[in-house]
């Protein structure tokens, strides 16, 4: 079955419903989403969304404390961009109905680590939760935005597609939309064509490559594989943010596919870092201590757990007023409740685990990809933001900033594209056989999972690299083998987007000879002197 639209989008976390509703303007949008609308990173948000809204802040100030936090990687120009254009999408989402929390009449604006003033605004602890429930309700009011859920998106379609355009060169291949997977429809009509003037990738991020994840199970890197399998250029793919403290108890359940925040505002509200000794360490790493940029925090634990031998740190609000950390932290409060922790008594056990991509689909300050005609917005994009670190609160922004460029982009030149003579061939799955042995899929993932944690984390090395480089290579191999001769379903497409993104992770940190931000390891533990312009940005595009 083949459809028609002027826009796709793919995704439905804050960047694919931002965009919907401002391309809903001008144009026809098809938003496809791979399970229910909610269910994305962006609804597990908590600390909130990082913006200069407050008196005695400074646009230099956000700036400059992104670019320190991105470790020289940073484009100038889209940080000025993101920190100057974030107060008008702010303002947008509370007039859309975000219900943020106020202070005396005024935001809230709460401290974050790296940030030089409180500038984060927020709902309680539940941030992404509300944005969420805010844009998919104006979304549901907007008649040519037409969602599908349980629709996920296989790979793009350009002229590689179709056969009398396939010889085209990467440097002139356009998006004409993509092949989607109708999960619910077990008939074999199940993948349909979406034809689209303008595609706008907001697949979010892959933290499901790692075993300790606070990703949801949506976050397998699709949008990223996609791209790359299209030709478009991928970037900076060695810089994989895990976040400093997530809880231990829910870490340690292996059954969980992904363990729950505490978030950086409890770090911000004047939690303190211990040992199981009950001392405190961080000034030991850096003079911010707690609120030190995350990649230090993050490298301080595990450097203490490995010394030590324990298995998790503790985080300790205790000498905190309880009332105050009861209203702040609801959410934080109730879950380790559940779990026999009360945070106003007892220290909450914490651990790092895989939080955030940095790098993405490359894509310039109008979210433009390396294809005509396909845009990249939120987690799955590199718009330069975050360089080698990003700093906290900022993804949010940057996705409300640059899903609104996109728009914009596309107001101007979508008149100007058709696809009256685009008639890529349907899904062929001819000759295919279903699935009888899925316990090769569900080995595979938890496989790859343990050994990009293992020897592609924290702290990595040349012969950890080179180990896991060779055994993505086998499980590359059968996995293609198998995708080739099955009928698709959901898992599979997701193990072969897992399996790619670690290629590329594996790729990006072997190349980079030096320790920068996120990326540290034991044979480079320097930082490269050289000057900044001349250190290279890792980009990789399929030839
Ligand atoms: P997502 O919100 O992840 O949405 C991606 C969407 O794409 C989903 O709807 C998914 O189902 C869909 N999708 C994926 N692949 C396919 C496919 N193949 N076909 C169809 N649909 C597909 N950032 C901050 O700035 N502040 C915070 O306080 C903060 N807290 C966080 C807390 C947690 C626990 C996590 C996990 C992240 C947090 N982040 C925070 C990061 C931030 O939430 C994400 O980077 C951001 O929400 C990404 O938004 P997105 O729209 O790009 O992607
Ligand atoms: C958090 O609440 O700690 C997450 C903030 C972020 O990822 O930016």
């Amino acid at each position: 079955m083949q459809i028609k639209t002027d826009i796709l989008i793919i995704g439905s976390g804050i960047a694919g419903l931002f965009s919907a509703i401002k391309a809903s303007e001008y144009a026809n949008v098809i938003l496809v989403t791979k399970k229910n609308k909610s269910e994305s990173n962006t609804n597990y948000a908590q600390g909130g969304i990082a913006s200069v809204l407050g008196a005695g802040d400074s646009f230099d100030e956000h700036i400059n404390d992104t670019l320190v936090a991105g470790a020289g990687l940073c484009n100038k120009k889209t940080v000025e961009i993101l920190v100057k254009e974030g107060p008008d999408r702010i303002r947008e989402l509370i007039k859309l109905g975000t219900d943020f929390t106020m202070k005396s009449g005024e935001l809230d604006l709460a401290m974050e680590g790296g940030h030089s003033k409180k500038r984060i605004v927020h709902s309680k602890d539940l941030t992404g939760k509300e944005v969420e429930r805010a844009l998919i309700d104006k979304v549901s009011q907007i008649p040519n935005i037409t969602v599908l859920e349980d629709y996920l998106a296989i790979d793009l379609i350009t002229e590689h597609n179709i056969s009398n355009l396939k010889h085209m060169p990467i440097s002139s291949r356009h998006c004409f939309g993509a092949y989607v997977l109708d999960s619910k429809n077990k008939e074999s009509a199940a993948i349909i064509t979406i034809i689209a003037k303008a595609t706008i990738l907001a697949t979010g991020g892959a933290g499901q490559v790692y075993l300790h994840t606070t990703n949801p199970a949506i976050a397998t890197g699709d949008g990223i594989a996609m791209s790359y399998r299209a030709g478009a250029k991928v970037g900076n793919m060695e810089f994989i943010q895990f976040h400093p403290t997530s809880l231990y108890q829910s870490i340690s359940n292996t059954e969980n596919k992904h363990s729950f925040l505490i978030s950086e505002a409890v770090r911000g509200f004047g939690g303190i870092l211990k040992n199981l000794s009950g001392e405190s360490f961080m000034i030991k790493y850096d003079p911010r201590k707690e609120l030190a940029p995350r990649d230090i925090v993050a490298r301080a634990i595990d450097s203490e757990l490995k010394k030590r031998g324990e298995d998790y740190v503790v985080l300790d609000l205790t000498h905190k007023d309880k009332a105050d950390i009861i209203d702040h932290f609801p959410n934080i409060y109730s879950y380790c409740l559940n779990l026999n922790i009360d945070i106003t008594k007892d220290p909450i056990p914490v651990v790092p685990a895989a939080h955030y991509v940095c790098g993405g689909v490359v894509v310039d300050e109008f979210s433009r990809t390396s294809l005509l005609n396909l845009y990249a917005v939120g987690e799955v994009a590199m718009t330069g933001v975050h360089g080698a670190n990003r700093l906290a609160s900022n993804s949010l922004l940057e996705a409300l900033v640059f899903a609104e460029r996109a728009a914009i982009d596309l107001n101007n030149n979508i008149s100007g594209i058709s696809t009256e003579n685009i008639n890529p061939p349907d899904w062929d799955d001819s000759g295919t056989l279903t699935a009888d042995e899925k316990v090769l899929i569900s080995h595979s993932t938890k496989e790859l999972k343990q050994l990009m944690w293992d020897y592609v984390g924290i702290v990595r090395s040349n012969k950890r690299l080179n180990n896991a480089a060779r055994r993505i290579e086998i499980l590359f191999e059968e996995v293609e083998e198998y995708y080739k001769k099955t009928k698709v379903f959901d898992s599979l497409i997701e193990l072969r987007n897992l399996i790619t993104c670690s290629h590329l992770i594996i790729k990006s940190a072997s190349f980079r000879k030096e320790s920068r931000g996120l990326h540290f390891t034991l044979d480079y533990p320097e930082t490269s002197i050289a000057p900044v312009d001349t250190i290279l940005q890792n980009t990789y595009q399929k030839s």
